[in-house]
C-alpha cells in the first residue's frame, strides 16, 4: 500500500478466507504490530493466543450463534485478551491492539475481521468469553475481547466511499445539533 490514507480507505472486514496458509514473516508481522500498539502508562496489559489449528478454529467460530462464523475458514485467529489488574482502560489497550493488527494485516493485503467476544453469549447462554477462556485454557482473570481472523482474501469488497464520510458527526469548537 502507497500510504496509511490509501490503506484506510482500502481496508475492509474480510470474512471469506482461501485455504492458502499465510506465510509464517506476515504472522510474525502482525504480532509485533499487535505489540508495538500503545496502551495506558505502558502498561501492556494484553496478552494474545494465535490459532491456526482447523478444529480449534472451527470450536473458537461457535463461541456465539452469530457473526463467528469466519473464524473457521480463517488462515488463523488471534485471541486478544487483557488484565484489568494492569490497566483500567484495558478495553481500549485491547482495541488499539487488534485494530494495529488489521491495519498491518491490510498493509500486507491479507483480509481480516473483528469477531466481538466480550459481552457476547454462547448458545447455551454462556458468556462468550468464558467458552473461549476454557477452550484455550485461558485463566479466568484475563477477559477476552475480541478474536481477530486473517486469510488470503476470498472476496472483494468495495472501498470506502470518502464522499459518503459522515462529517455531521464532527463539531467543530463547540457541540453542535445537527438534524
Ligand atoms: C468492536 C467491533 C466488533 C465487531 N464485531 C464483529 C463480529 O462479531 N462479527 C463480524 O463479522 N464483524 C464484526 N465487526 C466488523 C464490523 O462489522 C465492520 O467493521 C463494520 O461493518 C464496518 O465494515 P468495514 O470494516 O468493512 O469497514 C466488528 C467490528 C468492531 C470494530
Amino acid at each position: 500500500m502507497e500510504n496509511l490514507h490509501e490503506l484506510l480507505v482500502n481496508r475492509r472486514s474480510i470474512r471469506r478466507y482461501t485455504s492458502e496458509p499465510v506465510e509464517p514473516e506476515a504472522v510474525k508481522l502482525i504480532l509485533e504490530a499487535a505489540l508495538m500498539a500503545p496502551t495506558s502508562k505502558s502498561s501492556r496489559p494484553w496478552q494474545f493466543v494465535v490459532v491456526e489449528d482447523k478444529d480449534m478454529l472451527q470450536r473458537l467460530s461457535e463461541c456465539k450463534p452469530a457473526g463467528a462464523t469466519p473464524i473457521a475458514k480463517a488462515a488463523f485467529a488471534i485471541v486478544v485478551a487483557a488484565d484489568p489488574q494492569l490497566s483500567d482502560p484495558w478495553v481500549e489497550d485491547a482495541s488499539i491492539a487488534a485494530a494495529y493488527m488489521q491495519l498491518q494485516a491490510a498493509d500486507l493485503g491479507l483480509g481480516s475481521c473483528w469477531i466481538q467476544v466480550r459481552g457476547r453469549f454462547a448458545h447455551d447462554g454462556t458468556p462468550s468469553e468464558e467458552y473461549v477462556q476454557e477452550l484455550l485454557n485461558m485463566p479466568e482473570t484475563l477477559p477476552v475481547v475480541c478474536i481477530m481472523t486473517f486469510g488470503h482474501k476470498d472476496e472483494e469488497r468495495r472501498a470506502c466511499d470518502t464522499s459518503k464520510l459522515l462529517w455531521k458527526k464532527v463539531h467543530i469548537g463547540t457541540w453542535k445539533d445537527v438534524e
